[in-house]
C-alpha cells in the first residue's frame, strides 16, 4: 500500500461511530496484523492493509511521517487487535545463545505466551507466536536433545500453570527426536500439541487450578472437561490434527482409564503417547506441590513402577530415560 496518495483527514464524527483508531505506532516492525485496518483519506476510508499484512519500520515511519498517526479498526475486531498487540510486544529470540540458555528464555517468553493465552482468544496472532516458539524448539533440541535436562520445574506455584505447556512441548520434542521423529515439521506439531495441550483450562477459575490441596467433586468434573474444552477452543484455528488428538486426548490412559474417551493403547496416537508421557513427567517434576515434587530419577522411577505399561507407553519412557540419563 502506498502512504503517499493523500493526506490524512481530520477526526469525523460519523467515522468515529463505525470504527475505531488504531494508532500508528502500536504496529510493531516485522509483525503481521490479522484484521483489515483502514485510512480516513481526504472524504474517504479505504482498506489500508488486509487481514495477513506484514509491517515494515520503513513503512510505519512513513505513514507517521506524512501525518497518519491513526489507522482505524472495525470494532468487531478489537479484541483480535488487543492479541495482536501482545503477541507482537514478545521479545524475539537471540539465536547465538547455546541451547539450554535458550530453552531457558524459550521458557521465560513462553509463560508470557501462555498468561496471554490464559486472558484471550485464539487468533492467528496467537497461533503464529506459538509456531515461532514451537519452531525454537525444536532447533534447540535439534541442536542438543539433552538440553532438556537443563529445565528446572522449579516455579511459583501460580506460573506453574504458565510454565507447564512449555515444558511439555520441550519433552515431547526431545522424545519423539530419540524415537527417530527427524522431520521438522512432524516434530514441530508435537511441540505446537504441548503449548496447546491444556489450553481448555483457561475456561476454568484459576482458583480451581491452582487449588492447593484435593479438589471437591464438583471442581474435579470442572478440570476433567478440560480438553474436551481445548478441542472446542482451537475448533476454528488451523492447528493440525496431530495437535488437535494432543489437546483432547492428553489424559487418556493406555489401559482405558483415562479420560474424556476412556480410549485404549491402539487408538492413541504415538505423538499423544509421547505428549501424555511429558505432561505427566512435568506435573511430577515440578513444584505444583511441594511436597510431592521429585527429583527427575524419583519420577521416572515412580513412573518405571506405577504407570508404565499401564498408563504410559514404554517407548516413549525408554527415550526420555536417554535423553536425560545418557
Ligand atoms: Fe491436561
Ligand atoms: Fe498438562
Amino acid at each position: 500500500m502506498n502512504w503517499q496518495l493523500a493526506k490524512p483527514a481530520g477526526p469525523d464524527a460519523a467515522m468515529d461511530t463505525k470504527f475505531l483508531q488504531f494508532p500508528v505506532d502500536r504496529l510493531i516492525d516485522n509483525s503481521i496484523t490479522d484484521f483489515d485496518l483502514f485510512a480516513h483519506v481526504g472524504t474517504h476510508v479505504i482498506l489500508y492493509s488486509g487481514t495477513g499484512y506484514k509491517w515494515m519500520r520503513s513503512e510505519l515511519n512513513g505513514l507517521l511521517n506524512h501525518g497518519y498517526r491513526h489507522l482505524y479498526i472495525r470494532p468487531e475486531d478489537t479484541s483480535k487487535a488487543a492479541i495482536y498487540e501482545k503477541m507482537a510486544k514478545l521479545p524475539e529470540l537471540a539465536k547465538t545463545l547455546k541451547p539450554e540458555d535458550r530453552l531457558q528464555k524459550i521458557q521465560d517468553i513462553g509463560a508470557t505466551f501462555s498468561r496471554y493465552l490464559f486472558e484471550g482468544d485464539i487468533t492467528e496472532s496467537t497461533v503464529r507466536k506459538a509456531s515461532e516458539l514451537a519452531t525454537n524448539i525444536v532447533e534447540c533440541i535439534q541442536e542438543d536433545r539433552r538440553c532438556i535436562a537443563s529445565i528446572s520445574g522449579l516455579a511459583s506455584h501460580d506460573m506453574y500453570t504458565y510454565l507447564h505447556s512449555i515444558r511439555v512441548a520441550a519433552y515431547a520434542t526431545a522424545i519423539a527426536l530419540q524415537m527417530g521423529v527427524t522431520d521438522s515439521e512432524s516434530l514441530k506439531m508435537i511441540a505446537l500439541g504441548g503449548i496447546f495441550h491444556d489450553v481448555g483450562k483457561t475456561a476454568i477459575p484459576l482458583e480451581v487450578i491452582n487449588k492447593n490441596g484435593p479438589l471437591l467433586e464438583a471442581e474435579w468434573l470442572l478440570m476433567k472437561s478440560h480438553p474436551a474444552q481445548g478441542l472446542e477452543k482451537i475448533a476454528d484455528s488451523c492447528l493440525h490434527q496431530v495437535c488437535r488428538e494432543i489437546v483432547v486426548h492428553h489424559h487418556e490412559r493406555l489401559n482405558g482409564s483415562g479420560y474424556p474417551h476412556g480410549l485404549t493403547k491402539d487408538s492413541l496416537l504415538p505423538e499423544v503417547q509421547i505428549a501424555t508421557l511429558a505432561d505427566v513427567f512435568d506435573a511430577l517434576t515440578s513444584s505444583r506441590s511441594y511436597q510431592n515434587k521429585r527429583s527427575r530419577f524419583e519420577a521416572l522411577d515412580f513412573i518405571r513402577h506405577r504407570l508404565l505399561r499401564t498408563d504410559i507407553a514404554v517407548d516413549p519412557f525408554k527415550a526420555l530415560v536417554e535423553c536425560l540419563v545418557k
